[in-house]
């Protein structure tokens, strides 16, 4: 079952200008048409560069930025259609962990009160004793040391004060984290620790996780479903195992070549595909597929005036590419112009365009 179903959903953010009259000029079409669901007790991991819209789709389904358009339909609810207040009393149900902890707490709050605060506001426990209790409980559980209580955020390190930002989260009883960039500050040593924890606590607790990361690394072990996000849509989506070990979006195959593989051998032969050019503004995107501006693949016939429908291309694989099957079949080679991408030994030439080597 879906606990979460997103759907068709856009957050446009108008660009304003003018002094006297406060003209709108534009938008940053930060999430465009994403449609997505997220399974009870599963983790559904969203990946892709800075600036694609991963954090504005996570704040837009707790309703922390305006809805332009789309359905969150959290179990039965369109959250899109709550009134401020009814959002409000459901926000414990939903909540976010911030990639910076130390930003998200409060620097004057000690621990016990920050544990305390929302729980208050949730009418969670029945009295002062109880939540310090379940505060207390709570901090046990992420692995914070007993006397954690009574001191303040900067006295902790920095995966110690993700644990916090994880516990205030837990008081509240969610049903699904947010967790936006949730290792990317700690160190790496750190990072398997915060996300193992995470993922004794989903077992535990039957919690279910949507966990945003520009690093593929992060979210493939937890993910049981990844989504990746380019300029503001989803252009591939699949089983963590299966996306993997068979990327089908151009965009994608770019992102995995950037991931070093541990077997020298492999590493040395494997297909690199460097992304060239920057991202493009979301406040302009390309028209037809948002990435042909950078796609070696592209095709001038539909890559440049339709945009691509993400679909079902096998088993569970969805991908928002129009060719997704002639790129597998090598029915259509790399391109050209943008042939220099392809690295090391690739051997695509400019004027014949050849096989990369796998
Ligand atoms: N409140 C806002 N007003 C205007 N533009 C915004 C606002 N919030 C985000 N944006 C823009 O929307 C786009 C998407 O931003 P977002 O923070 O969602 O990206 P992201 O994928 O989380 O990136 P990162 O990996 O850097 O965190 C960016 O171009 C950003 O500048
Ligand atoms: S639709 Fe065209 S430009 Fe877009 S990813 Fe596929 S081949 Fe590349
Ligand atoms: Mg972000």
């Amino acid at each position: 079952m879906s606990l979460l179903e997103i759907e068709d959903l856009k957050v446009h953010f108008p660009i304003r200008r003018g002094v006297v009259f406060d003209r709108v000029v534009g938008h940053v079409y930060a999430v465009d048409g994403v449609s997505l669901s997220v399974e009870a007790g599963q983790t559904y991991g969203l990946v892709g560069e800075s600036g694609c819209g991963k954090t504005t789709l996570g704040r837009a389904v707790l309703r922390l930025n305006d809805i332009t358009e789309g359905a969150v339909r959290y179990k039965d609810t369109d959250l899109a259609q709550l009134s401020e207040e009814d959002m409000r009393r459901q926000r414990n149900k939903l909540q976010m962990v911030f990639q910076d902890p130390l930003g998200s707490l409060n620097p004057r709050q000690n621990i016990e009160s920050i544990l305390v605060e929302g729980m208050e506001a949730h009418k969670i426990g029945a009295d002062r004793a109880e939540r310090r209790e379940r505060a207390q409980r709570t901090l046990d559980a992420v692995g914070l040391p007993s006397n954690a209580m009574s001191r303040y955020p900067h006295e902790f390190s920095g995966g110690q004060r993700q644990r916090i930002g994880i516990a205030r989260a837990l008081v509240l009883e969610p049903d699904l984290i947010i967790c936006d960039e949730p290792v990317s500050a700690l160190d790496v040593s750190i990072q398997a620790q915060v996300l193992n924890l995470l993922e004794e606590l989903q077992e535990e607790l039957g919690l279910t996780y949507l966990v945003i990361a520009h690093d593929l690394a992060v979210v493939r072990h937890i993910s049981d479903v990844i989504g990746v996000m380019y300029l503001g849509g989803l252009v591939e989506e699949a089983t963590s195992d299966e996306l993997y070990a068979n990327p089908r979006h151009p965009y994608t195959k770019a992102l995995m070549s950037a991931v070093p593989v541990p077997d020298p051998d492999v590493e040395d032969n494997r297909e690199r595909i460097l992304l060239t050019g920057d991202l493009p503004s979301p406040a302009n995107p390309p028209a037809g597929c948002r990435f042909h501006t950078r796609c070696p693949w592209r095709q001038e016939t539909r890559c440049d005036t339709e945009r691509p429908q993400l679909r079902l291309v096998s088993g569970g694989h969805k991908v928002a590419c129009h060719f997704a099957e002639d790129i597998e079949s090598g029915k259509i080679q790399p391109t050209t112009e943008l042939a220099a991408a392809i690295l090391p030994d690739a051997q695509v030439q400019t004027d014949s365009p050849t096989t990369p080597a796998e």
